[in-house]
């Protein structure tokens, strides 16, 4: 187990058994006062991916160990009870379905020549480690909240991956006010050139207003460039078996210090991205990607409905 990734049960006894939370008092303190600790929900999505190659039988709708390996949590990672196997197999698989989708359309715009991928909220996004072969193709740069950041740079070098220079991590809290678009520029970041953007579940995190202004600078990125933003919708519009699950992660969320803050409707977010300047916009229904990417399944592995994909092009 890494030195400082404590057992998030620890955290999660008294607060939340369904939903732990990572230990936001271990690790160590980074510049700006923040625990260097990653994020609990980009742990348990990471966790989320490798248990898929575990537990669901092949063929993967997406294989992604890595996360697991930088989180190297203790052997009894598999009864975290949100990692039951039947209870949370939905959440589990929209997970890798949207992480499927996102990897297909960056394959799709590198073969476009497109050279620059930023991934908005990155947690253990692993590509860069998984896809070497795209390090002569791509410059990825990953922001994300300083302290999560911070403890992923130091668990790349110490499991040997290290921050090769085509990726460029920058650090950056989109609640915080600050200039994030002048922070990517300054890691090399080239607004000039066509971009493919990625951030999936960011958004269900951010007040509305932090995302309509990150909406509105993503508008300003250079022809040719796409978004792929994932947005949570309200309960209402899940299918009604997977309501429930919903409903109870809620304040498991809020105690694990990641609350749901914000759902969206598609149309509301459509006239968001339309209203913060995209003119081509479109709507990925998370059934439409089951359909894609599950279809085939026999084991009755099926994404739950409750998040879809906001894709925009400048
Ligand atoms: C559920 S994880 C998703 C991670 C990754 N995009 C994925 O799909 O695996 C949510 C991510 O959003 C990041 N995040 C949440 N609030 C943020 C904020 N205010 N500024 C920057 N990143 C934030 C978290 O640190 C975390 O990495």
């Amino acid at each position: 187990m890494a030195a400082a990734v404590r057992d998030p049960r620890r955290k999660a006894a008294g607060r939340s058994v369904f939903w732990p939370g990572t230990d936001g008092e271990s690790g160590h303190i980074v510049a700006d006062g923040q625990n260097e600790v990653p994020d609990s929900s980009a742990v348990r999505v990471a966790l989320w991916r490798a248990l898929h190659v575990q537990a669901d039988p092949p063929a993967h709708v997406f294989e992604d160990e890595v996360g697991l390996r930088l989180v190297a949590p203790d052997d009894g990672w598999r009864r975290r009870p949100d990692m039951d196997p039947q209870g949370t197999s939905g959440f589990r698989a929209a997970i890798v379905a949207r992480a499927r989708f996102v990897e297909d359309l960056v394959v799709e715009a590198a073969d476009r020549g497109v050279a620059q991928y930023v991934v908005l909220g990155a947690g253990l996004d692993t590509f860069a480690q998984r896809r070497p072969e795209f390090g002569s193709r791509l410059r990825v740069f990953e922001i994300d909240q300083p302290g999560t950041q911070s403890w992923k740079r130091r668990r790349l070098v110490e499991l040997g991956y290290g921050v090769p220079d085509w990726l460029r991590l920058v650090p950056v809290d989109f609640e915080a006010g600050g200039d994030w678009w002048g922070q990517l520029c300054a890691a090399g970041f080239d607004p000039a050139r066509p971009a493919l953007v990625a951030c999936t579940g960011v958004t269900m995190y951010l007040s509305k207003d932090a995302t309509t202004a990150t909406l509105r600078r993503l508008a300003g990125l250079a022809p040719g460039s796409r978004l792929a933003m994932t947005f949570t919708l309200p309960t209402e519009l899940l299918d009604e078996a997977d309501r429930p699950a919903l409903e109870a992660t809620k304040p498991q969320a809020q105690a694990a210090g990641t609350p749901f803050v914000s759902f969206y409707t598609p149309q509301e977010m459509l006239a968001l991205a339309r209203g913060a300047g995209f003119e081509d916009v479109r709507h990925v229904s998370g059934r439409g990607l089951a359909e894609r990417y599950f279809a085939d399944r026999t084991d009755g592995l099926r994404p739950s409905s409750g998040e879809d994909f906001l894709m925009a092009a400048t």
